[in-house]
């Protein structure tokens, strides 16, 4: 494949087992830095990233985040890092959205942004999962998120374990059945 950005695209899976090996600050940052520079409505860059990184830390938020019928997440628990990715919500583009058009904007930013930050994560080496599937209130409580930004999903981040070999392609539903040009 001769295209970067088409490798990266085919290389990405959610990877769910990590090395032991802590992914060094600059490279998290390059990856956050890829989030901070994605397109937004209104240009309103409502994200915010909360990285934790703190060994000690992340034991206690992953164990949080995923007691309880959470546990199916538990792989967090071997994460090196986790990346708390919030929205604010009381800005106003986002309002007009919602109310005017029934679309909550500020999900479809954030998802852009870690799409970007997911996709950075790859090309540096870094495999990432995301997780919807976590206690979003104790995770909110430890991490004191205030009450104007919603907690929309954890990043887990780091490198692949040794001999980890990568699916193969990803499990998707046929184009036609998804995509369709003009008034076919
Ligand atoms: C918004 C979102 C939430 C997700 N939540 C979880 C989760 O809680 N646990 C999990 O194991 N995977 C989670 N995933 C990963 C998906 O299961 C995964 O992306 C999908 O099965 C496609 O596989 P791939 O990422 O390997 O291509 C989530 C993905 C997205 C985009």
């Amino acid at each position: 494949m001769q295209n970067p950005v088409e490798e990266i695209l085919h290389k990405r899976h959610s990877l769910r087992r990590y090395a032991k090996r802590q992914p060094e600050r600059g490279v998290i940052d390059a990856c956050l830095e890829a989030a901070r520079i994605a397109p937004s409505a209104q240009n309103s860059q409502l994200w915010r990233f909360h990285v934790i990184d703190d060994p000690a830390l992340r034991d206690e938020i992953a164990l949080a985040a995923t007691g309880g019928v959470y546990l199916p997440s538990k792989f967090i628990r071997e994460a090196p890092v986790i990346i708390a990715a919030l929205a604010k919500t009381d800005i106003r583009i986002n309002r007009i959205g919602t109310f005017l058009q029934g679309v909550q904007f500020y999900l479809f930013d954030l998802g852009v942004a870690c799409q970007q930050l997911v996709l950075r994560a790859e090309e540096l080496g870094l495999g990432s999962c995301y997780i919807g599937w976590f206690d979003v209130d104790a995770v909110r409580r430890l991490l004191t998120v205030p009450k104007n930004e919603h907690l929309v999903c954890l990043l887990a981040l780091g490198y692949p374990p040794e001999g980890y070999t990568l699916p193969g392609t990803h499990k998707r539903k046929e184009l036609h059945t998804i995509a369709r040009y003009n008034r076919e």
